[in-house]
């Protein structure tokens, strides 16, 4: 059903781990050239090597999404290394390192660097790379937003409004690379059993959240990947600006 991917090129940020690393798996197991970008040089040459000894087409570039000059440089050795680009995903995001705080807490220098990464990142890689796939059957970008807007919880007011900025951003990025030919959708992901989230200081997956879900077990990084190929092929070829929920049915927004 995504066959439609294979020979494509893929650029897939945060891909150093977590599930920005089982993004860019899936994507080149799905046949497609990927670029692993990140901050992480060490783990993202790593996951690239290890995708090439599998006999995937694999490199790993270096980027801070937050950076203009950086974006604009991955995008062009992207292209020059793969001759284009037809799929981008806006995966790098501050969640790892991201401490739970009420609003009292929260410095204007936290809030600005969430924003910079979270919300300008997932903006200016878009742009970066929408003259590369201009035209290009099938070109897709894809964020990841989060559940985090819908919850409003008060730990992460600088998140949860960033990733809403995200759903947002999705919606005018659509409308605005609708004439270039790129389709552009979010996913929201619920808690998923990353490094990262297992090791917060508030338990994501204790009972009583694992309750409020339909699916009663944690959502894993392979949950994901379903609807990722989905928009990154031809499967959803007549969507864009849309934002699929995956998580379990624990919030039902609509
Ligand atoms: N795990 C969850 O429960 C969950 C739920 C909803 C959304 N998300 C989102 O999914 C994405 C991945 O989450 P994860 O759980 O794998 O967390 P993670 O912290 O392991 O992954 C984030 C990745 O982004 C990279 N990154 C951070 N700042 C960057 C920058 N300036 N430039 C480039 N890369 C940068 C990190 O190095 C890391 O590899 C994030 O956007 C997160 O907000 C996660």
């Amino acid at each position: 059903m995504f066959d439609d991917l294979t020979g494509k090129v893929a650029i897939v940020t945060g891909a150093g781990r977590g599930i920005g690393l089982a993004y860019a798996t899936a994507l080149a197991e799905s046949g497609m050239k990927v670029v692993l970008s990140d901050i992480l040089d060490e783990e993202g040459e790593k996951a690239a090597a290890e995708l090439r000894g599998k006999g995937h087409d694999a490199i790993y570039i270096h980027a801070d999404v937050s950076d203009q000059e950086s974006v604009q440089a991955l995008a062009r050795q992207t292209a020059e290394a793969f001759d284009g680009i037809d799929t981008l995903v806006n995966n790098a995001g501050i969640w790892g390192d991201l401490e739970f705080a009420s609003v009292f807490d929260i410095s204007a220098e936290r809030w600005d660097r969430s924003f910079a990464v979270n919300v300008k990142g997932v903006f200016q890689m878009s742009v970066a790379v929408a003259p590369y796939m201009k035209g290009r059957p099938g070109a897709a970008i894809i964020n990841q937003a989060s559940t985090a807007p819908y919850i409003a919880t008060p730990r992460t007011a600088d998140y949860s409004a960033g990733k809403a900025a995200v759903i947002t951003l999705t919606k005018t990025l659509a409308k605005s690379f609708g004439d270039l030919g790129i389709r552009v959708n979010a996913i929201a992901p619920g808690g998923i059993a990353t490094e990262a989230s297992l090791n917060k200081s508030v338990n994501l997956f204790a009972d009583e959240q694992i309750a409020q879900q339909c699916v009663k077990r944690p959502g894993q990084p392979s949950d994901l990947i379903g609807p990722l190929l989905f928009l990154a092929s031809q499967a959803s070829g007549y969507m864009s600006g849309q934002t699929l929920v995956v998580d379990g049915g624990k919030t039902m927004t609509a």
